[in-house]
């Protein structure tokens, strides 16, 4: 799979293009980095992984939940948003190569544009006879384990899938998730190892969002898609266990960090978790109070809380699962000149 996603790479170090000789990825300047034997590729620079990179632990926990299933329906609304995006923009590309669309204009301007949108079709069909099918890129930032990367590109059925996450955990996992999936470490808050304007879609699911750097590698017309938690995620777990709960101001921070983008649709997912003991603290192990809370504490609040449900005669704690799906287009005024 990396020999066909070397293409959209760039050299963490000085960010020109980069090749595959044996098991290792070249830039022309002689930076090298090793591909790892779980099939990832560390393109980290600098001496320390941030501190926000998921431990073994929490990674392991989260393969598990998700593993079960309990955030599939998340995952499938996901697949089929991004899947309709790829299928209405190959629409649009479709359609750029109608005459009767240029009609309207003028006849000296519709040739003019025919001819262009023609020489942009050209292009892409040297590309396809080169061997590099018109494949849309889609970019997984923060991606964990992958397990939402994997869901998309199983519902586009074409594709390649590009996963970032800064901690090699979560990274060696998605190096596995799906046949079409390339995995590297790197750091969302610098500068990406991808080439400009080669992303059809970036994801972004609980993870960090570098909204310049989303700008940079997305090609003309591409798009965001983000994932946040919504306020009701997860009650009455949060109230119940005195976790930390989306914070007032999350939704106001959300649009700041996509600076240049414009929230172009948004939707909410909201369905029921039944959850056992053990998957109550994987759910909270995987939020924010797992970094915040002393474990320790965690777990006899949970504990508590599941005896008291248990007396109840309940064999599940049942908890609301509610999220923020959005899609962010780069807003007209900072879109690049070409
Ligand atoms: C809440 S998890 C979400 C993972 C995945 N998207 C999912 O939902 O299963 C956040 C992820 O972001 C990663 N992360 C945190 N800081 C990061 C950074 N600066 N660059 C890249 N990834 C980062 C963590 O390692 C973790 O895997
Ligand atoms: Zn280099």
């Amino acid at each position: 799979m990396l020999a066909d996603i070397v293409e959209y790479l760039a050299c963490p170090v000085c960010a020109h293009e980069v090749r595959l000789a044996g098991d290792t990825l070249r830039c022309a300047e002689g930076h090298a980095f090793d591909v790892a034997k779980q099939g990832y590729v560390s393109l980290l620079v600098g001496s320390r992984t941030p501190g926000t990179a998921d431990s073994a632990a929490m990674v392991a926990a989260r393969a598990e939940f998700l593993g079960a299933g309990h955030y599939a329906p998340l995952a499938d609304a996901l697949a089929e948003s991004v899947r309709l995006r790829i299928q209405s923009a190959n629409g649009r590309e479709g359609d750029a190569f109608r005459r009767d669309r240029f009609s309207a204009l003028p006849d000296a301007a519709a040739e003019k544009a025919y001819r262009s949108a023609a020489v942009a079709r050209e292009a892409g069909a040297a590309r396809q006879e080169a061997g590099h099918a018109e494949e849309p890129v889609i970019v997984d930032a923060g991606a964990g384990t992958g397990y939402y990367l994997a869901t998309v590109l199983r519902a586009v059925d074409r594709g390649i899938g590009m996963a970032f996450d800064v901690s090699k955990h979560a990274v060696r996992r998605a190096a596995r998730a799906h046949p079409r999936v390339g995995a590297f470490v790197a750091d969302v808050w610098r500068p990406l190892p991808i080439r400009d304007g080669v992303a059809d879609i970036v994801i972004d699911v609980f993870a960090p969002r570098n909204g310049p750097e989303f700008r940079r590698i997305l090609r003309p017309g591409g798009v965001v898609v983000v994932v946040t938690p919504a306020r009701a995620h997860l009650s009455p777990l949060v109230q119940e266990l005195g976790l930390l709960s989306v914070d007032e101001e999350k939704e106001r921070r959300l649009a700041r960090s996509l600076e240049g983008f414009e929230e172009a649709d948004r939707r909410t997912v909201e369905f029921d978790l039944e959850l056992d003991p053990g998957e109550v603290a994987g759910v909270v192990g995987m939020g924010p109070s797992a970094w915040h809370t002393e474990a320790t504490e965690l777990a006899k609040r949970i504990s508590s809380y599941v005896s008291r449900e248990t007396a109840k005669k309940r064999e599940k704690v049942v908890a609301r699962a509610a999220f923020q799906l959005s899609i962010f287009e780069a807003s007209p005024r900072s879109r690049a000149v070409p």
